[in-house]
């Protein structure tokens, strides 16, 4: 069986875009946290949306899942198939064409394989800015990003990646296509597919392509990185900026100086802004389209009267790009330097603003009272409510012992979020790594509605099964 359907896809895509040998196809079985190590009967990787839907119908027929993967950058195992080995894993890198830019309708038409890097520099070069923004920007695609409806650093002030979102085009496990793909603002003609398909994670169709929202460029950025307390006084900090600057306010990322320290451990070339670590830290970012050569100073009088207030510690602000830079460096190094410092149990959750200092504080003490020793290492993107509350194992604890308790801690942050009425997952999906998760979180007629939905749009459940909802296939 499996191997007529290879065959068959061999002639729809070409041999050489069929990838059978073991060595050509580990890349795309391992995720980037290294967490899960899957099997494929092959990668394929067509070269345009006939070729998709053709490759969808062709695994339809043979009754073998298909696995949808961009950049293979997801932090929940949602792109990499299970160690059974049946499942084709379809990679849309090839399908990287950027198919139009129309800076007088701010959009951008393109193939779901973009890396948003590429999409970034291609608003630029028309003298317009995609806002999307994320530390696997060089690898992550507009596929992926839509399929997991991204976040990243810019969320504050552009918001996630539905609402930078015009039109989609959607290949279905029945090999149909639907052109979805306006350039329009408003579309009031009916239910709003395209929404459904943006954070669907490839369980309810491939997307493979998209109509962006492209935005005028930013003429003017001012960027501090502030040393401050604790969380409260980050959100003391957030409520001035936001009071003074309105919506330049364009980034608001914090940083415990646990989590710094590992930075300046793991991370080569990134130096911090003062003589010692602080016990946390505000990376702070405005930015106008306007030429305001007034914000450095609007950004300045803010933190002048933070540190009055005796909310902030210290605070510096980049004397020009290369330190914006530098600050980001810090920023950007976080995920790097986790990964290098060993085990952790991650978790990427939102909780209203004005309940996140009494959501740490809870969760800092139950976590401490089931596990001593464990230590929190918090960052994220605070002025959205969205916080990487990770939790390293303890210097003195064996990778096994960390690995029995981590679902128990796991357990009790995630409650603690529901308890804020959160959510377990921000900006990362569901994927593989909070499927169990679901039941436990998400209301009986929510997780009703959406098994409707995948019944509606894979009925016979061959697409990305395992992921997001529990596996209804026994493929
Ligand atoms: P993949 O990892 O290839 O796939 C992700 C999911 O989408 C999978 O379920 C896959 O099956 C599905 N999929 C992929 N392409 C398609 C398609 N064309 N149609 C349908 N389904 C598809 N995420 C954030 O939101 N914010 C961050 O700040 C952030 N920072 C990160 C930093 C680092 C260093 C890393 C490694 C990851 C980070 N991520 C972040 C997570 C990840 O980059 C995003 O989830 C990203 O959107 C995934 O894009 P991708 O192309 O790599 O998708
Ligand atoms: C980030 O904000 O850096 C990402 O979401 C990645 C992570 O959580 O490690
Ligand atoms: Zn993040």
């Amino acid at each position: 069986m499996v191997t007529t359907l290879v065959a068959r896809l061999a002639a729809i895509v070409g041999e050489k875009n069929v990838l059978v040998d073991e060595a050509a196809k580990a890349p795309f079985l391992q995720d980037w946290l290294g967490k899960y190590r899957g099997a494929a009967a092959a990668v394929v990787r067509p070269g345009g949306t006939d070729e998709v839907a053709s490759v969808l119908a062709a695994c339809r027929e043979a009754g073998i899942s298909v696995v949808p993967q961009g950049g293979n950058t997801s932090m929940s195992g949602g792109a990499t198939p299970d160690p059974a080995g049946r499942a084709i894993v379809l990679s849309l890198t090839r399908m990287n064409r950027i198919r139009d830019v129309d800076p007088v309708g701010n959009t951008m038409t393109v193939d779901a394989g973009v890396v948003l890097a590429a999409v970034q520099e291609a608003a630029k070069a028309a003298g317009r800015f995609f806002p999307l923004s994320l530390g696997a920007e060089g690898s992550c695609t507009i596929g992926g990003n839509l399929a997991t409806n991204a976040g990243g650093v810019a969320v504050l002030r552009y918001g996630t990646m539905r609402e930078l979102t015009l039109g989609l085009e959607v290949a279905f496990a029945d090999g149909r296509v639907w052109d979805g793909l306006k350039a329009l603002r408003k579309d009031n003609t009916g239910y709003s597919l395209r929404d459904l398909f943006v954070g669907s994670e490839g369980t309810l169709g491939i997307i493979t392509g998209a109509v962006l929202k492209l935005f005028p460029e930013p003429k003017a950025r001012a960027t501090a990185f502030v040393s401050l307390r604790d969380t409260s006084a980050a959100l003391s900090l957030l409520a001035r900026v936001r009071e003074r600057c309105g919506d330049r306010l364009t980034a608001f990322e914090f940083i415990t100086g646990d989590c710094l320290t590992l930075v300046l451990r793991h991370v080569g070339d990134v130096r911090l802004p003062f003589t010692q670590v602080p016990p946390a830290a505000v990376l702070v970012e405005l930015s106008d389209s306007d030429d305001d050569s007034a914000l450095g100073a609007r950004l300045e009088a803010s933190l002048v009267d933070a540190a009055e207030a005796e909310i902030i510690l210290d605070a510096a602000i980049a004397q020009g790009a290369t330190q914006a830079r530098s600050f980001w460096r810090l920023r950007e190094g976080i995920s790097e330097a986790l990964v290098r410092e060993g085990r952790a149990a991650k978790h990427d959750v939102s909780v209203p603003v004005a309940q996140m200092a009494d959501f740490i504080v809870a969760a800092d003490a139950a976590v401490a009272a089931a596990a001593p020793g464990v230590r929190p290492i918090m960052f994220g993107h605070l002025g959205d409510g969205n916080l990487h509350y990770n939790l390293l194992k303890a210097e003195n604890t064996n990778d096994a012992d960390f690995a029995a308790v981590a679902p128990v801690l796991t357990r009790i942050v995630h409650d603690e979020t529901a308890r804020c009425r959160g959510s377990i997952s921000a900006e990362h999906g569901i994927g593989q790594l909070r499927v169990a998760d679901m039941s436990r979180y998400k209301a009986p007629i929510e997780l009703e509605l959406m098994n409707a939905l995948k019944a509606v749009f894979d009925p016979t459940g061959l697409l990305n099964p395992g992921k997001l909802l529990p596996d209804m296939s026994n493929h």
